[in-house]
């Protein structure tokens, strides 16, 4: 099984895709999170991404296509994946299409999130993430047991550089003009499921993995 979640910044798929992996017993990929770990450790990586991720840009297609392909090819990656965050244009949709297409896989349903702008603004302003293991909390709306601890590895919380109001505001343009085509592409592909995300974190995995378990159910009986 291999899906996309597909949204704006904040529309929920790092929170989401983390629940419905272990749901459905899929590996999770965000790019965000593979490039955030690199800028933890320091690596090669970390110069070739930093500089595009404070400015809220896209990293190139070359480092982004090249990371993703080097995570799915990983020894003991299970047989499906949750991609998140990626892809995020349409030069590295056809890469992924393509990868998958060699192995004789295909991309079996992307999850469009959809939230409003206004909810994104809310969402964004408010986000503080684990250091160790990215889980992310929200103040009001998902509040951490103990202030400035992560519940599930005792981590130290921090707000992302790329959470200032400014950058947030590129991010959110930058997505209208190169990701969000794509919910046209794999409409079009009759691939695309689109789900409500704005309600609890609870409502919106139920509804996630009802609209998931719905399709495949589907196809298993076609
Ligand atoms: P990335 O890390 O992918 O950021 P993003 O797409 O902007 O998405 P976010 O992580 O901000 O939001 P999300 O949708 O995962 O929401 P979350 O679950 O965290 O990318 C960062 C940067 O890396 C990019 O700008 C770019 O530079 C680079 N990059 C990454 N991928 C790339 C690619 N493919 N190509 C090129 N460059 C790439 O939720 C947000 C907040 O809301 C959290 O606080 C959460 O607790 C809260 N929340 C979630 N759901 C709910 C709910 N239902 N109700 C209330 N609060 C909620």
């Amino acid at each position: 099984m291999y899906i996309i979640f597909l949204g704006a910044p904040g529309a929920g798929k790092g929170t989401q895709a983390a629940r419905v992996a272990q749901e459905l017993n899929l590996l999770h990929i965000a790019t965000g999170d593979l490039f955030r770990q690199a800028l933890e450790k320091g690596t090669e990586l970390a110069k070739q991404v930093k500089a595009y991720m404070e400015q809220g840009k896209l990293v190139p297609d070359e480092i982004t296509i090249r990371v993703v392909l080097e995570r799915i090819a990983a020894p003991g990656s299970p047989s499906g994946v949750i991609f998140d965050g990626f892809p995020r244009n349409r030069k590295q949709a056809e890469a992924l299409d393509r990868t998958l297409a060699e192995q004789g896989k295909v991309i079996d349903k992307v999850v469009y999130i959809r939230v409003s702008e206004k909810e994104l603004l809310k969402r964004l302003s408010g986000r503080w993430i684990c250091r160790q293991c990215q889980a992310s909390y929200h103040p009001v709306d998902s509040p951490p047991k103990v202030r400035g601890k992560c519940d599930r590895c005792g981590g130290e919380l921090y707000q992302r550089s790329d959470d200032k109001l400014e950058t947030v505001k590129k991010r959110l343009q930058v997505y209208f003009s190169e990701t969000a085509p794509l919910i046209d592409y794999y409409a079009r592909a009759s691939k695309l499921l689109e789900v409500d995300g704005e309600g609890s974190v609870d409502e919106v995995t139920a509804r996630m993995i009802a609209a998931l378990h719905g399709e495949f159910a589907g196809s298993r009986e076609r």
